[in-house]
């Protein structure tokens, strides 16, 4: 029999850091019933004590998810903990993740704490998480750059005070494999009680390094693995959950372990958080990418029709490639519509979103006869944006294109309730919609990214805009899909304002 690998996925609030990812509740519950119709074993809702929002996100992931266990991090303070156990109350299976820095540069410059301290912090967190679960995890933050003798001795106090897996965080990216995978194998047969936790292993992609460090972590007797979809998370984000999960399913000569998870669906998880976040996924990125099982050479095509072993390790359809079904047209009714977003785990709250979404999706469905199951997660994005609070909504927009003119463009904006109509002209159709709406709205914020994908194939697909703004040292992004790629810029560009030009009160976990 194989161990189990328990993957942990931390999208929702490594994740989240990642500057212009912060999502939305709802936006959480979908990609939370995507981790767990995906199998993941733990799912990382999010870090309570950072804002009410958080606070209510993880408990409404905690009230949604049956399956997964659902996980808040906490600082090693007794409020940040209690403040997790009271968001994660609702939940099936709830564990609570806290976590101190143990690196002498972390100690001495970040927490002004002597290594005494910081052991006895620890094993207080530790023993106050354990008064509200069993399911208690500690990390020693910057680990990989900790002396070993200390790591040791926080390790062997934090297990004996009731944590259930330890988790070894490369928070920097600076480990190489083959040391970081000797580190876990000494902290094993060092750490006198280490048959007592799971050690689990969290690495930052700084050098690129974090899929090799954690599966050489797993190959020296790590069991759980903390990762994020498409390697989304701070910096240069985590380790990325697809690559982890088919390196091991791949390569099981090799490994003496496996996930229980059902890798088909990651290629759908991968499109959600790319649609929600805004982070476009790069074609050639392993197996989620637009390339990743595209045999563009004759030599490779001529091998793969004769037999596909010859080319391909995996199967694209194992993890998910070709599930994007075509499922509604324009005949399909409002219970056929709600029945498959239900199925995609979408689930309306407001009557009045369905109503709208239904609307959108008529409006799609004749000018796209196809509608597939990415579209519709655009659509639900959008929809959902469109008819939350916001300051600024589109009414109308008109752009026009001639050759020889300047392209310009007319908008009429609902600005805090009152119609404001601009024009501009520009060195293209949504320069000159950009200019218009800024001539009304004169957020002052800086365009950083302006990206266009389409969402399907074909001439009719749905273009999907990310917009990426930094108002004052604030970054977020915009989406916007439609099948006019103008219109759609727009809607990008008006989602990123209403984010910017709302307040933001939140803490960010490893910067206080
Ligand atoms: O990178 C890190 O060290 C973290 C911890 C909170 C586990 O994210
Ligand atoms: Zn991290």
């Amino acid at each position: 029999m194989q161990d189990k690998l328990t993957i942990f996925d931390t999208t929702l609030r490594d994740g989240e850091q990642s500057p212009g990812a912060s999502m939305t509740k709802d936006e959480k519950l979908r990609i939370a019933k995507a981790l767990e119709n995906m199998k993941v074993d733990v799912i990382e809702a999010g870090f309570p004590i950072a804002s009410p929002g958080d606070f209510e996100s993880v408990k409404a992931v905690a009230e949604l998810v049956k399956d997964s266990t659902v996980c808040g991090l906490a600082r090693a303070l007794d409020k940040d903990i209690d403040r997790a156990a009271e968001a994660l109350k609702p939940a099936n299976s709830s564990r609570i993740h806290t976590f101190l820095a143990t690196s002498p540069i972390h100690m001495r410059e970040k927490l002004r704490m002597e290594p005494d301290q910081v052991v006895e912090h620890a094993v207080k967190a530790v023993k106050r998480a354990r008064n509200h679960t069993d399911n208690v995890e500690f990390s020693p933050e910057d680990a990989g750059r900790s002396e070993f003798e200390f790591l040791c001795r926080v390790l062997e106090a934090v297990i004996d005070a009731g944590a259930k897996t330890v988790n070894i965080p490369d928070t920097v990216g600076y480990n190489l494999p083959q040391y970081f995978g000797e580190l876990i194998g000494r902290l094993i047969g060092n750490v006198p009680n280490s048959d007592k936790a799971v050690f689990s292993v969290h690495c930052h992609n700084d050098l690129g390094l974090a899929v090799g460090n954690s599966l050489a972590a797993v190959l020296n007797g790590a069991r759980q693995v903390e990762c994020t979809i498409n390697g989304l998370g701070e910096r240069a984000g985590n380790a990325a959950l697809e690559e982890v999960v088919m390196t091991v399913r791949t390569r099981r000569d090799v490994f003496t372990c496996d996930t229980e998870l059902d890798t088909s669906h990651i290629v759908h998880c991968s499109r959600l958080v790319s649609t929600i976040t805004g982070f476009p996924v790069q074609p050639n990125k392993a197996i989620v990418g637009a390339n990743a099982f595209a045999h563009e050479s004759g030599i490779h095509q001529d091998g793969v029709l004769k037999s596909r072993e010859t080319y391909e390790i995996m199967r694209a359809e194992d993890v998910g490639w070709n599930a994007n079904r075509m499922v509604l047209g324009k005949h399909s009714g409002r219970n056929a519509f709600k029945t498959r977003l239900e199925e995609l785990g979408i689930h309306f709250e407001k009557e009045e979103e369905l109503n709208a979404a239904f609307a959108s999706f008529k409006e799609l469905a004749d000018k796209k006869h196809e509608v597939y199951d990415d579209d519709l997660q655009a659509l639900v994005s959008d929809t959902i944006q469109e008819t939350a609070a916001d300051h600024i909504k589109l009414v109308s927009l008109r752009a026009l294109v001639e050759t020889g003119e300047t392209p310009s463009a007319e908008i009429t904006l609902s600005i805090d309730g009152e119609e404001k109509k601009a024009s501009a002209e520009g060195g293209g159709p949504v320069d000159a919609t950009f200019k218009a709406i800024e001539s009304m709205v004169n957020s002052g914020c800086e365009l950083q990214l302006y990206s266009v994908n389409n969402i399907t194939t074909g001439t009719d697909s749905q273009g999907e805009v990310t917009v990426r703004i930094d108002k004052a040292g604030r970054i977020v992004n915009g989406l916007g899909s439609d099948t006019d790629i103008v219109m759609a810029s727009a809607k990008a560009y008006i989602s990123a304002l209403n984010k910017a030009l709302t307040p933001e009160d939140r803490a960010h976990p490893q910067r206080l």
